[in-house]
């Protein structure tokens, strides 16, 4: 038999919309393509770990291309080099990434392609370097991957998020309030850049830039003085005042990043009420980013992704990540993607342009 025969694929960390497009169009090019046989790990890792899988053939992948989430579930708390375990009630952790291998082995299969985020490549760098064939698929809405132009999904969370400030606009002009969207993005400000140029926000925070409610609040004020009664602001959940601290929301021991972040749209809303005589009113668009079905863009990206995995998976390369540089899908190492977070460049022309059409960063 010819070697690279068997693939192994799975999703790991937060879910996104693109998955299922990722997943389908492994499994079509390598069985039509390839004859190949295609197993999907459950659950992320903790599938590799559990042994547990579903056989994926034509009629598995069928019409999955539009839909939202993953067939195979996801998980972004199941890391096998820190497995959580149970003992006499205790919560215990250990590494169980032999385990992970043994299941690999025992399988027949010949690599694994995971499909997945900073933490999810981070555990796939971590088999590369115990020898196992990894390709891997660069997936968020955060869109905090480096080597790659952008990761898929994250412009169907913009979509979302666009889409939320356009209905946000029309209540604030009818009550004359100042309204604040907090969106996802981690420790980069993508979401909240993209989505706040599309959809007219006023006022944008983002982590790389901290900000200064005197501000925030003058640009306010300064709107309100040229009888724009309302504005729009929108903050995504990792930005922090200047030498203030994120806020967090919970901790998740067992996660790759144990930090989850959020609440701070509605801190924002009472030091702005506090300040100004202006109602404001907070919206948390949460995992809304992260469900539905994606859009046009990220099913076509998610689809040449997923081929162009499997080519590298047929040519043998290892440890490398499909990336899309310019208009070419092109790979690159797993650790050029992993070794820093791709953050927004306070100095970049995209910021620059939002700052001529009067986007104010809370910073001046
Ligand atoms: O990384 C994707 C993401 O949605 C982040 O934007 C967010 O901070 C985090 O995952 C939320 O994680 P959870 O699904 O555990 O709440």
């Amino acid at each position: 038999m010819r070697k690279n025969n068997r693939l192994g694929i799975l999703t790991g960390g937060g879910d996104c919309p693109g998955l299922n497009s990722v997943i389908r169009a492994i499994t079509k090019s390598a069985i039509s393509k390839y004859d190949m046989d295609v197993i999907g790990f459950l659950d992320g890792f903790k599938g590799l770990v559990e042994n547990d899988y579903i056989r994926l053939d034509l009629k598995t992948i069928s019409a999955i291309g539009y839909r939202g989430g993953t067939i195979l579930g996801s998980s972004n708390r199941d890391n096998p080099f820190k497995y959580l375990g149970h003992k006499n009630g205790e919560e215990t952790w250990s590494d169980q990434s032999d385990r992970a291998i043994d299941t690999l082995n025992n399988l027949g299969l010949d690599g694994l392609i995971v499909i997945g985020g900073d933490g999810s490549l981070h555990i796939a760098e971590q088999f590369h370097n115990k020898g196992v064939q990894i390709i891997a698929v660069p997936k968020t809405i955060d869109n905090d991957l480096s080597a790659t132009d952008v990761t898929f999904g994250f412009n169907t969370a913009v979509d979302t998020a666009s889409d939320a400030l356009d209905r946000l606009h029309t209540t604030a002009e009818s009550h004359h309030r100042v309204m604040i969207l907090e969106v996802m993005g981690r420790y980069a400000g993508w979401i909240a850049l993209h989505a706040g140029i599309s959809g007219g926000a006023h006022v944008i925070l983002i982590p790389e830039i901290p900000y200064e409610i005197e501000h925030i609040v003058n640009k306010i004020r300064y709107r309100q003085w040229h009888d724009k009664k309302f504005s729009i602001i929108v903050v995504a959940e990792g930005a922090a005042p200047l030498g203030g601290e994120k806020v967090v929301q919970k901790m998740v021991p067992e996660s790759h990043d144990p930090v989850r972040l959020g609440g701070i749209g509605n801190m924002l809303a009472k030091e702005i009420e506090d300040l100004i005589n202006t109602e404001t009113r907070v919206t948390v668009l949460g995992h809304l980013q992260r469900g539905g079905s994606p859009i046009p863009y990220d099913r076509i990206l998610s689809a040449r992704y997923g081929v162009a995995a499997v080519e590298a998976f047929v040519a043998g390369k290892c440890g490398c990540m499909v990336s899309l540089q310019g208009n070419t899908i092109v790979t690159v190492p797993i650790r050029d993607a992993i070794e820093q977070l791709k953050r927004v460049d306070p100095q970049s022309d995209l910021v620059e342009a939002a700052r001529a059409i009067a986007i104010s960063f809370g910073d001046r």
